[in-house]
């Protein structure tokens, strides 16, 4: 079979990265500082090389064109930045542990159903973090209507995450007794998730900042890292689409470094730096 892709370093001017950056606002929010045109060169090169072009103005043109569809999906998972872990951001998980799931089991034990959101879930780390400590609480509770919705962007990540599988030192943040009860290692010592806890998450290709198919509301939202990726007005429209998706008293989680400007305006009240909750 003959390799169409190039070798050689594709032509790139700043009129590409301009026209990277309005792609990626157009079909995924993200802004993209000015500053950033090298990181936009060594994220995308690979993809234009791969596509078998030359330049960057050949490859854009391609992605914007109907055959492109494909590989424009495959621009915006490379314009992603998916650095997440288990249990990042511990205090969320230890304020959930204490202030939702014993609330939750009552609610599931008498016929209620319990649905939390990881919104930007990355390759999973999250989503598995947030199943590990409902399992930790509540060990029946894949036997109850009690679902994680978990969604992200980028189709690569979220199939990462449907595996369910990782490498031992990406497992760092797990006890080693919820290792032993949740995951099983293969002969690779790469360790899954295995029984009930994998019922819990349902994984998702989901744009953030497009329609949402979901009808329902979430007791729980973790919401982090991704909106640093936004501009401000992007957030404030985002907040408050959370916000409705929030049941009465259910709690929003934002990462360590973002902030809802304008919490009441969204009947939300900031609890603790990155906790908020939708008001009773
Ligand atoms: C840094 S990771 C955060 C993962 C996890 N929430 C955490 O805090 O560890 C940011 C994720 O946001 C996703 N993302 C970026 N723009 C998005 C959008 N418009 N809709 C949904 N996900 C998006 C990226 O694909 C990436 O996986």
């Amino acid at each position: 079979m003959v390799d169409t892709r190039s070798t050689v370093d594709p032509e790139y001017t700043d009129a590409d990265f301009q026209m990277v950056r309005r792609i990626a606002k157009h079909e995924a929010g993200i802004f993209i500082p000015d500053s950033k045109s090298t990181l936009v060169y060594s994220r995308v090169s690979r993809r234009v090389r791969e596509s078998g072009m030359d330049s960057f103005q050949a490859y854009l043109g391609f992605v914007q064109s109907p055959a492109g569809r494909a590989e424009m999906n495959k621009l915006v998972c490379a314009l992603t930045t998916n650095v997440t872990s288990f249990f990042r951001e511990r205090p969320h998980f230890v304020h959930m542990e204490q202030n939702v799931l014993p609330g939750l089991a009552a609610k599931l034990r008498s016929g209620g159903r319990g649905r939390m959101w990881s919104a930007a879930c990355s390759t999973g780390q999250e989503p598995w973090s947030i199943a590990m400590s409902i399992m930790s609480a509540f060990p029946e509770a894949a036997s109850y209507d009690m679902r994680i919705l978990a969604t992200d962007i980028n189709s690569e990540v979220v199939a990462q995450a449907a595996s369910g599988t990782y490498v031992e030192s990406e497992t760092d943040g797990i006890s080693t007794k919820q290792k032993s009860q949740f995951m099983q290692a293969d002969a690779r010592g790469n360790l899954s998730f295995v029984g009930n806890i994998r019922q819990l998450p349902a994984f998702k290709v989901l744009n953030l900042n497009a329609d949402w198919p979901m009808r329902g509301q979430f007791s729980v939202i973790f919401c982090r890292n991704v909106v640093i990726y936004f501009d401000e007005p992007t957030r404030e429209r985002l907040w408050g689409r959370l916000a409705e998706k929030l049941e009465k008293g259910g709690f929003l989680y934002v990462g360590h470094s973002e902030k809802v400007a304008n919490p009441r305006r969204c009947g939300l009240e900031q609890i603790a730096p990155t906790i908020y909750r939708k008001d009773s």
